[in-house]
């Protein structure tokens, strides 16, 4: 990191706001999603999700937090929108709540749930912000989760009609769409690991889920595409793993050829190349579980797309485990760490950007999320409650210059997003994570741009004047 003597608030050193290697055309937005900041989820018809199901199991969450107010965005969102357009930002990414648009997900679309979307954009464009809406960002309608959830091909059928009610809706103004948000998450986490909703814990179903969130994403985009007036522009977000080898011993390599296949190649490969790796589908026979593909199905996977998402945050050092196709993650305790504790490594963001810009040619990427949790604490002399969080700037600072990195190195970066707006519910882990460039005060609602929202601002400014 380098540090420019500049004025600051706080009179701490600030990261430079000369990022080299952004063009003054890159787009700079933040990120949030429906059931991390909305609340509301009563309202106007709006069904339960599997989060809101989740939320109430015992133990499931960090002191039995729920996303039931949040940060209350969906009686805020006027309000929340300026906090964007005073930092200045291009974009911003939001996800649609998929039983606020159609409950219980099927049938007919709920005019009500829609019309906040429809606010939010003409909100958003009344400013001169680019509106990037995410269809799925983990919130699946819990009816379908009854149905059987992701693991049942119907699920795939469900979604792509939801695409279609969304964009129809919004899609004349709305040229940004990104279908799903890390699968990986939705079905490693959700129905292997359980630690995420709807948590189960069956390998053979997680792979299933993992099939038909790609057959949904295919079928989506056909959807999308059918529907929205101007040519728009649709995409995916993955979440893919950067993954190390611990040694050069035959076995850490073949564990880190496994994790890469699993964290990275099993969601790349169909999208991008219409095919799944066969080492992937080799190591899934030797575990018992395969991917329920049908004739056509890679076909309608692999629809063309205009951009590619990646969700980054940190990197694995990978070690053979007690046994084949079971690795394990090395930690490396010379790295620094966030809140999470998730090893900050800026060089792996431009590692996994130059590979996929390899492996994958031609697709345009964008930084969907990158940022960090920390244990902001308030600055106690400043009576406008100012938070000093030169951690994160530090981390964001570090990792859109990660960025730039892989831009001179030929990968096609053309935006980053912050992960996130505001402080939010932090999924299993309730709202003891903050990973905001706004402050949420959860009492009174409050908002308080951090150090760090003001620093992305001027970083922002400083590359578009270059
Ligand atoms: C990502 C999620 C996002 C947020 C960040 C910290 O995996 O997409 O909602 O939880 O992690």
């Amino acid at each position: 990191m380098s540090i420019d003597p500049q004025p600051a608030d706080s009179g701490l050193p600030l990261p430079t706001l000369n990022i080299p290697g952004l063009p003054a055309d890159f787009v700079w937005g933040v990120a949030t999603s429906a059931y991390q900041i909305e609340g509301a989820v009563d309202a106007d018809g709006r069904t339960p999700s599997i989060w809101d199901t989740f939320s109430r199991t015992p133990g499931a969450i960090a002191n039995g937090d729920h996303g039931n107010t949040a940060c209350d965005h969906y009686h805020r969102m006027p309000d929340d929108v300026r906090l964007i357009a005073d930092l200045g930002l291009d974009a911003y990414r939001f996800s649609l709540s998929w039983p606020r648009v159609q409950p219980g997900g099927r049938g007919p679309a709920n005019g009500k749930g829609l019309d906040f979307y429809d606010r939010l954009v003409d909100e958003l464009l009344a400013r001169g912000i680019t509106p990037w809406a995410t269809l799925y960002h983990w919130d699946l309608p819990q009816a379908l989760e009854d149905a059987g959830g992701w693991p049942e091909r119907d699920t795939a059928h469900r979604f792509a009609d939801y695409a279609e009610l969304a964009a129809g809706r919004l899609g004349d103004r709305v040229q940004h769409w990104i279908t799903l948000n890390e699968p990986f998450c939705s079905a490693i986490l959700g129905y292997h690991v359980g630690c995420h909703a709807p948590g189960r814990q069956d390998f053979r179903a997680a792979i299933r889920a993992v099939h038909h969130l790609h057959l949904g994403h295919g079928l989506a985009v056909r959807r999308i595409r059918s529907v929205v007036p101007t040519p728009a522009q649709v995409g995916i977000t993955f979440n893919p793993a950067q993954v190390y080898p611990a040694s050069t011993e035959p076995a850490d390599l073949d564990a880190t050829r496994h994790a890469d296949g699993m964290g990275a190649r099993i969601y790349l490969d169909p999208v991008l190349r219409g095919e799944y790796p066969q080492d992937v589908v080799e190591d899934l026979a030797r575990l018992g579980a395969s991917l329920p593909v049908e004739a056509g199905d890679l076909d309608t996977i692999a629809q063309p797309l205009d951009f590619l998402g990646i969700n980054y945050y940190f990197s694995d050092v990978v070690a053979a485990g007690d046994g084949p196709g079971r690795p394990v993650t090395v930690p490396r305790p010379d790295r620094p760490v966030t809140a999470m504790p998730w090893e900050i490594h800026p060089q792996g963001m431009t590692d996994l950007l130059t590979r996929i810009s390899r492996d994958y040619p031609g697709i345009p990427l964008y930084i969907t999320e990158n940022g960090a949790a920390f244990d902001d604490s308030v600055h106690a002399a400043d009576a406008d409650g100012s938070i000093q969080d030169i951690d994160r700037t530090a981390y964001l600072a570090d990792h859109l210059t990660a960025v730039g990195r892989a831009r001179e190195a030929g990968a096609d970066v053309r935006g980053f997003f912050a992960w996130s707006l505001m402080d939010n519910f932090e999924w299993a882990y309730g709202y003891d994570k903050r990973f905001g460039i706004v402050h949420v005060d959860y009492e009174t609602q409050r908002r308080t741009p951090k150090q760090s929202a003001l620093w992305l601002r001027d970083a922002a400014g400083a590359t578009r004047s270059r």
